[in-house]
């Protein structure tokens, strides 16, 4: 049997309806827009994709864009300069630096250097540490699009084993914290653990997040698991043409998976969903505001 296809595309727009009916609320209802400032600095091809369709949901939504390209020979100052007056903007409510930066840039030191209380991607070393003690704190967002996911295909999560294929600091260990709220059972795995296909056997749970066509098989997966497929990988279609592709072999895990992500339209719309549902939050916390109900 054909596993069910949790359309990621469908639930990150019923999320971004919820954000701009919420926006639209806090105009009318406060004379507060909630503004996101997405910083690039260079040219990368990805990553000015990924900036445009920021720009263009965030003002979709109700909110304010603040978008700053610069040159991939910025110095680590001034991208600093440019931290610190976002920081000090209030109209601003929340900050991308969009990953990877140029090689003479310390991503760290810019990452830390970001206002916690507008790092809409939950990098900042006080969200990682609040997120992982249990405190309240603004939440990555793509892992919190998996989790999302997950829950709607599975319900309760609790005493679920979840493996999670991949260890970046951006999805596999904030997935892992997030899961583990959930009172999930969690294996992080990674390019140096033994008996890869076996550790995922075991899981209820299936997270592929490590940039590597399709290495997951349909093998690896325990059947009725919910599969979820963060990677995307470009590859060469043979007609001088590219596609995307994830981290799982689809036509082979949805024959055994209960729930699976596809790629694309599963995991990847949901980033831009929640990075506007936390500027929404980050918004309505500089104005004491309570944090708003989303999913
Ligand atoms: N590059 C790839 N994913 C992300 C993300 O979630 N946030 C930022 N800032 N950069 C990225």
């Amino acid at each position: 049997m054909s596993a069910q296809i949790l359309d990621g595309k469908a639930v990150a727009a019923e999320i971004r309806e919820k954000v701009a009916a919420q926006v639209a609320a806090l105009k009318s209802g406060h004379g507060l827009t909630p503004g996101l400032a997405v910083v690039l600095v260079g040219e990368d091809p990805a990553s000015q994709v990924y900036v445009r369709n920021k720009k263009r949901q965030t003002v979709e939504a109700g909110m304010n864009s603040f978008e700053h390209v610069l040159d991939a020979g910025t110095g680590q100052d001034e991208l600093l300069a440019l931290i610190d007056r976002l920081n000090n903007d209030p109209a601003v409510h929340g900050i991308l630096v969009q990953l990877p930066l140029p090689g003479q840039l310390d991503e760290d030191l810019v990452i830390n250097a970001i206002n916690p209380a507008k790092d809409v991607d939950g990098f900042h070393l006080e969200n990682v540490g609040r997120l992982s003690t249990g405190q309240d704190s603004l939440v990555p967002c793509t892992p919190a699009g998996c989790r999302i996911l997950a829950r709607r295909a599975l319900g309760d999560l609790t005493g679920k084993e979840a493996v999670i294929v991949g260890r970046s600091n951006i999805v596999g260990k904030p997935l892992a914290q997030l899961l583990l709220a959930d009172n999930c059972t969690v294996t992080i795995a990674h390019s140096r653990t033994r008996n890869l296909a076996d550790v995922c056997r075991r899981a209820d749970i299936l997270v592929a997040a490590v940039g590597r066509a399709e290495l997951v098989r349909g093998d690896w997966v325990k059947p009725g698991a919910c599969v979820i497929d963060v990677g995307i990988n470009r590859i060469d279609a043979g007609n001088g043409k590219t596609r995307l592709i994830g981290d799982v072999a689809f036509d082979e895990a949805k024959e055994v998976a209960g729930s699976i992500t596809p790629v694309p339209g599963g995991v990847g719309p949901m980033t831009i969903a929640l990075l506007l549902a936390n500027t929404l939050t980050a918004a309505c916390a500089a104005n004491g505001l309570p944090a708003p109900t989303l999913s």
